[in-house]
Formats: structure tokens, sequence, C-alpha cells
């Protein structure tokens, strides 16, 4: 088992921290904000994270991870000191690295014994080539250091399963020693490893994260088009997704996608390839298809209302996806500003994310309109004129199509995440507005379609 030391206890590092802890090895995770440090200590999560607090406490309780200020005593005879801090966007779609910056000066300050670094954070490609020097050039000590890539593949509500189940774990590596070194510690995970050069992992993660957010946004453009030419993106998507080449998973078309990830990783490759004399064009789609995506319900819904002004609006949904209360870059970001501008006055329900929103956007008066957080959705939905769907979270999913009809004072619903059915949702008598299907007022010719994968008798 290893000594570990994890610089930053945010999601790539609190929760990378915690998992080799459970599977036996010594952590000491670090981080600048003390207040932070004592919370974990207490065996509290400062994120919302899926069975993260419990495998804090049961570790913390076994004495395999601590937490502390204290980086040096952290990072001088660790066998490993993983960097886990983030890369923020910059106003020009790069990737800010101050604070990688910051840990990898502390790091050659401090190391007093050979170590390997592993950057866990998402950077740049030929980031980690730069901090292998910047570390050699402020080395302390005589000690060997080098430098690996380790990208994370974590999604947020399900981080440490993603970790702990990983589908493949990526290392990059320029030597046998650092590869060997990772191996070792991934080890006792029992998962399958793809070893490649450290430039190829920094690539992967970009290219993954990328990937999926073209397939998002291919999906949403395609949604689109159905919506014009009277098909239905759903019934689309699942007889794709029979074809095992396309799969089923991240086929659905909704507001755009939103986190942490997949906006800034899509602006951070399209300004690599730009800064390499190189345009990127699919992944530059990408991006425009999702910026229109996000207020496509707003705008629909201005057509059909003229204005928002002292309507009362239901708004169901404020994270960015359901399981966190994560905001960053979530359509109702977008959306419940344009709805206040015009004077709305919002009713907003979300299961955790309120308190972080209500940060942003404090109850009460907010400009021309007025906000209200409440803890349910019947409260939001209580004489509203019209209610808008952001995030598909289990306690909205929940309501029954009857529920808008009895409780709205006009049963109009703008879904960004395609709940319902449309069908239903006419027969309950809602006017149903949702992405890439039929619209309210032209529902599907065939009452109820069947996509399954049948067998033609002969
Ligand atoms: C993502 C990647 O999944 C993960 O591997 C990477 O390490 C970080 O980025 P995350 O941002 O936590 O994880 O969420 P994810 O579940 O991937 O969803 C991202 C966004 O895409 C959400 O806004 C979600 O609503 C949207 N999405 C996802 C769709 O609109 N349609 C889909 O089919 C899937």
């Amino acid at each position: 088992m290893y000594k570990i030391a994890v610089a930053g206890t945010g999601y790539v590092g609190l929760v990378a921290g915690v998992c080799f802890a459970e599977v036996g090895h010594q952590v000491t995770c670090v981080d600048i904000d003390e207040d932070k440090v004592n919370l974990m200590k207490s065996g509290v999560s400062p994120i919302y994270e899926a069975d993260l607090q419990e495998l804090m406490q049961k570790n913390y309780a076994a004495g395999r991870i601590d937490y502390t200020t204290d980086y040096q005593s952290a990072y001088k005879d660790a066998d490993a000191i993983f960097i886990g801090v983030g890369t923020p966007e910059q106003p020009d779609g790069s990737a800010n690295l101050s604070y990688i910056a910051t840990v990898a000066r502390q790091i050659a300050e401090s190391v007093e014994k050979d170590c390997l670094v592993v950057v866990k954070s998402t950077v740049p490609v030929g980031t980690n080539d730069k901090v292998e020097q910047f570390i050699q050039d402020f080395l302390v000590h005589d000690v060997k250091v080098e430098v690996a890539s380790n990208p994370e593949f974590l999604a947020q509500g399900s981080a440490v399963h993603d970790t702990l189940y990983a589908e493949r774990v990526i290392i990059g590596t320029e030597s046998e020693w650092a590869e060997d070194i990772l191996m070792g510690l991934y080890e006792p995970f029992h998962l399958p490893v793809v070893a490649v050069n450290r430039r190829s992992a920094e690539m992967i993660k970009y290219a993954s994260n990328d990937f999926l957010a073209l397939k998002i946004s291919y999906m949403n453009d395609i949604a689109n088009l159905c919506e014009l030419v009277g098909a239905d993106i759903q019934d689309v998507a699942k007889g794709m997704s029979y074809d095992e080449r396309i799969g089923s998973k991240f086929l659905n078309a909704g507001i755009g996608y939103g986190g942490s990830c997949f906006p800034k990783d899509t602006k951070a490759l399209e300004n690599l390839a730009k800064q390499n004399g190189y345009e990127l064009k699919t992944v530059k789609a990408a991006i425009d298809v999702n910026n229109g995506q996000k207020t496509k319900l707003y705008k629909k819904a201005s057509k059909r209302l003229i204005t928002f002004n002292g309507l009362k609006v239901a708004v169901l949904g404020l994270t960015f996806k359901p399981g966190t209360d994560d905001l960053r870059e979530a359509a109702s970001l977008e959306n419940v500003p344009l709805l206040l501008e015009q004077g709305a006055d919002i009713y907003a329900y979300d299961p955790v994310g309120a308190e972080n929103f209500a940060k942003v956007h404090p109850a009460g008066e907010n400009g021309k309109g007025h906000i209200t957080y409440v803890s349910n959705v019947e409260e939001a939905l209580e004489g509203a004129n019209v209610c808008f769907i952001f995030t598909e979270w289990g306690e909205v999913k929940a309501v029954l199509p009857e529920a808008y009809k009895t409780l709205m004072r006009t049963p109009l619903v703008y879904d960004g995440r395609n709940i319902y059915s449309v069908d239903e949702m006419k027969a309950a008598g809602v006017e149903y507005h949702s992405i890439g299907r039929a619209p309210a007022d032209r529902v599907s010719v065939k009452e109820s379609k069947n996509v399954e994968l049948q067998t033609v008798k002969s």
C-alpha cells in the first residue's frame, strides 16, 4: 500500500482521495481552506455526492484518510501526490492553470523523497510536460520527481461509483518507473488500465468529454429538425440506439448540456486547436448548438404568451442535472434572468439546488420580477400560468399529468427534459411543449407508437 497526498478537495480530489483510502492506501487530502478541512475532519462532505460522506466517515475512523492545510507535512514523504485542483475557464475559453502552478511549486519545495506527481485535473495537452519542468526548476531536495497524467471520468451524482468501478483507468507516463507506481496504486481496484504516453492521456480526457458533448448536441440538432418535419426525437433515438455502434446512452435531446466539464472542455479543446493553427469545426458546432438550445423553450413560450409580466411562472428543477446541487452552466441560470427581466413572478422548486440558486437570485424582488423558493412541486404549480421543467429530478418525474391540469391556472407546460409522453399530456388536457416532438397543437396521428424491437412472424 502507498502513502498518497491529494491536492484539492473538490469533486476530483476528494472523491479520488476517499476511493484510494477505501481500497487500503494511506491518504492525506490537502486544501487551503481551513474551515473546509475542519468540516471534513468532522465527517461532513463539502459536496453533495452519493456515498461520499459515508466513505469519508468510514475511512477516517479506520485511520486511512486525513485532511490538512499543512501541505509540507503531507507532501514531504508521499509516494505519490495527486493534483485535483480546478482549471477554471478563462474569458478566452482556455484553462486557467494558476492553481496547478501553485501546487506544483509547493510540491517542489516540500518533497524529501522520490515521488510521482499525478495530475488528475483536466489540463490542455502538453501541460504535464511543463508541470514536470516547473517542479524540476524549483526542487529543493535532491530527489526524483516525475509527472504522470491520470484523468478522471467521473460524473457528478455517481462520482464514487464511477471511480471505484470505472470502465477504464487512463494512465499517461513517460517512464517505466512512473507506470509501475500508477499500476501499483490502481492494483487494488481491479480495473482495466490503458497505459499511454502523457500527451495521449491528456487528449483522451478532452476527446472523450467532447465526443459526449457532440453526441448530445447532435441529438439536439436532430430534435430541432424533428419538430419542423413532424418526427419524434424519442422514437428516433430509440430506433438509433439498437445499432451497437451508436449505443443507447447520451441520446437524450433537451435544453442542452451543462455542468463543470462539457461546456468548459469543449471550449478548451477548441481553444487548443486555435492556438495550434487548427479549426476544430465539429466541436465548434457542438458549442453553437448548445448555446442556442438552452433558451429554446423560453423563446417558444415568449411567442405564445407575448409577455411574462405579472404571470406566475413555475420553475421545476434548477441544477444542471439531477443528483447534484451544482448549478454550473445550468439552463436555469440563463432562463430565470430572462423571465425576471420580463417581470415574471417565479415559484422555483429544486430538491437540493435551491439554496445555491438563492445565492445568485435571492428570494424576493429581483429586478422587475419576483422569485419565491418553494419546498414542493405542488406549491410551485398552484395557480401558475405557465411551467418550465429544467431538471428531470425524480420528484418532478413523479408528478402526474393530471396535476398540471388541476393545480395550474392555465395548464401550459414547457418541458426541457422530455419527461412526459405527448399523448398522455394531451389526454390530461395539458398544453405541452417539449423538445423535438410534436407540439401540443399538432399531436401525433398515431396515438401510441411501439418502438420496442419486434419479431416479424412468418
Ligand atoms: C461529465 C462526464 O459524463 C464525465 O465523464 C466527465 O468526467 C465530466 O463531465 P457530468 O458533467 O457530471 O459528467 O454530467 P453528465 O451526466 O455527463 O451530464 C452532463 C450534461 O449533459 C447534463 O446537463 C445533462 O443533463 C446533459 N445530458 C446528458 C443531456 O442533455 N443528454 C444526455 O443524453 C445526457
